[in-house]
């Protein structure tokens, strides 16, 4: 079996600098895919959007929560990403108070897109956004994939359960290998 890396790219995100004077201390940063993969086993899971409901109220807090049986697990981060933009997916790490889960905002869909994972989501008006899904990545090689069933455009339901924090933990403890 082919075993999938994830897909190179380029993050611009926006990081807090204290030299900036100012109401907006913050400045771009890039980050690669290597700065968050290389030489780490991570946890990466993707959602529809920032600040909507189950992504907001279950399933990040929930990874927040379940940080340390992760890393009970061998797993070293944990990253939550989706198609915002980095002021969004900033605003939306202050509002849940993270301390954990790191956000990666991949506003122009690319990474996304890459996975094969970019879906319409115009009946929401959303426009194009990430499929859920989550995988277990090894310095960038997808060890663990899990993807909530019904993968299509302007999906009607939103399916939540198989990219769980839990499943996922469930998967990891019996040491299952399902590469993607
Ligand atoms: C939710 O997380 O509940 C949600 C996600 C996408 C669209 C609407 C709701």
């Amino acid at each position: 079996m082919t075993v999938r890396k994830v897909p190179d790219v380029t993050f611009r995100t926006r990081v807090r600098d204290e030299a900036i004077e100012g109401p907006n201390p913050f400045r771009w940063e890039d980050k690669t895919t290597a700065d968050y993969f290389a030489g780490k086993r991570v946890v990466l899971f993707s959602l529809p959007g920032a600040f909507t409901p189950t992504c907001s109220t279950f399933q990040l807090p929930d990874f927040e929560k379940l940080y340390g049986e992760f890393q009970a697990q061998g797993i070293d981060e944990i990253y939550c990403i989706s198609v915002n933009d980095a002021f969004v997916m900033n605003a939306w790490g202050k509002s849940q108070g993270l301390k954990n889960v790191k956000l990666i905002p991949d506003g122009s869909g690319e990474f996304t897109r890459k996975m094969g994972m970019l879906v319409a989501k115009d009946n929401l008006g959303f426009g194009m956004r990430s499929w859920r899904y989550a995988a277990v990545v090894n310095n960038g090689l997808i060890e663990k994939w899990f993807e909530e069933e019904g993968f299509s455009d302007n999906c009607d339901t939103d399916p939540y359960g198989v990219s769980s924090p839990q499943n996922i933990l469930e998967a990891l403890k019996a040491g299952e290998a399902v590469a993607a």
